[in-house]
């Protein structure tokens, strides 16, 4: 690690500090040491893989899909794109805490290995670090997740330290920050121009300075990017952003091919589920339709072998 990202390293709480990771123990009530069942990756185990193995993340909102995901991935992400991929909303302007804390309770229940990170919504955090706290805290409460994560750059830092130095990791997320897309006047790449590129670079410094355990650069140049990963002691989570930093995430509905025809450049479709699930439909119409469905092996009381 460069110096100067040692010394950022000594004010973040979240940093490792070299002692063995994993042997985790809890105080019971009656002030015994128990250990924790667990064996849910922690957020000191993420940062340590800061320039390592690549960390893998991949978003997830509902029981099942997290089941699925979770014993691939080092975590998921309970991101505010549900409003999009799950809701049919045109932005993540219109989501809720409700929402994201009961998406993110079922991520929670159905998982057992990856860590879950779960997105404050727009408006919930932006006021100032108390209402941030208040957000986090119901997040944290509500959901046992294991982290927060918020978008913005150097303006979020005081918010992200008030966060980090009262028991509330926080992911950071910089560049392409849709819940700013008024703002920014559109989702087109960022860090094209020297200014922007500059803000995004500082921003992520700032952040990482504050306590964010780790970052997420969306829709961001190659370069700059690469500026970002070299630049903060934390790990860097690209999302159309470079295969230089240090993991990357993807909206799962992007990987199973169910967000519709579009398939967008910083994404890999892996199966196409959604032609899989229409031909599944269409087949079951048809069998109603043609008394197919159901069979005699899905009825009650036909034989004295069945229920
Ligand atoms: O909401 C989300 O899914 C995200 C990812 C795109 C990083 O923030």
């Amino acid at each position: 690690m460069p110096a100067s990202s040692m010394v950022r390293a000594l004010s973040n709480p979240i940093l490792p500090t070299g002692e063995k990771q994993g042997a985790d123990l809890r105080w019971s009530q009656s002030g015994l040491s128990v250990a924790h069942s667990s064996s849910r990756i922690t957020i000191p185990q993420l940062v340590a893989r800061k320039g390592g193995e690549p960390i893998a993340i991949l978003t997830a909102y509902t029981a099942p899909v997290a089941r699925l995901v979770d014993p691939h991935v080092d975590a998921i992400l309970v991101g505010d794109s549900l409003g999009n991929v799950v809701y049919g909303m045109t932005s993540t302007l219109t989501v809720t805490l409700d929402m994201m804390i009961a998406h993110g309770a079922a991520v929670v229940r159905s998982s057992s290995h990856a860590a879950v990170v779960v997105d404050l919504p727009f408006g919930t955090y932006q006021a100032s670090p108390e209402q941030a706290f208040m957000a986090a805290a119901r997040v944290m409460r509500e959901t046992e997740c294991d982290a927060v994560k918020l978008e913005g750059g150097e303006e979020m830092a005081e918010t992200v330290r008030f966060l980090t130095h009262r028991g509330i990791p926080v992911m950071g997320h910089v560049g392409l920050t849709p819940q700013s897309v008024h703002v920014l006047g559109g989702f087109r790449a960022r860090g094209r121009d020297a200014a922007e590129a500059r803000r995004i670079v500082e921003g992520a410094k700032a952040i990482a300075e504050a306590g964010a355990f780790a970052i997420v650069i969306e829709g961001t140049i190659d370069p700059v990017s690469r500026e970002v990963t070299a630049a903060v002691a934390v790990p860097t989570i690209g999302i159309g952003a470079s295969a230089a930093c240090d993991g990357q995430v993807l909206v799962i509905d992007d990987v199973l091919g169910t967000a519709g025809d579009f398939k967008p450049k910083l994404a890999r479709r892996y199966v196409d589920l959604g032609s899989q699930i229409a031909a599944a439909a269409e087949q079951y119409a048809a069998d109603v339709k043609a008394r197919r469905f159901p069979g005699p092996e899905n009825v009650y009381g036909l034989s004295k072998a069945g229920a």
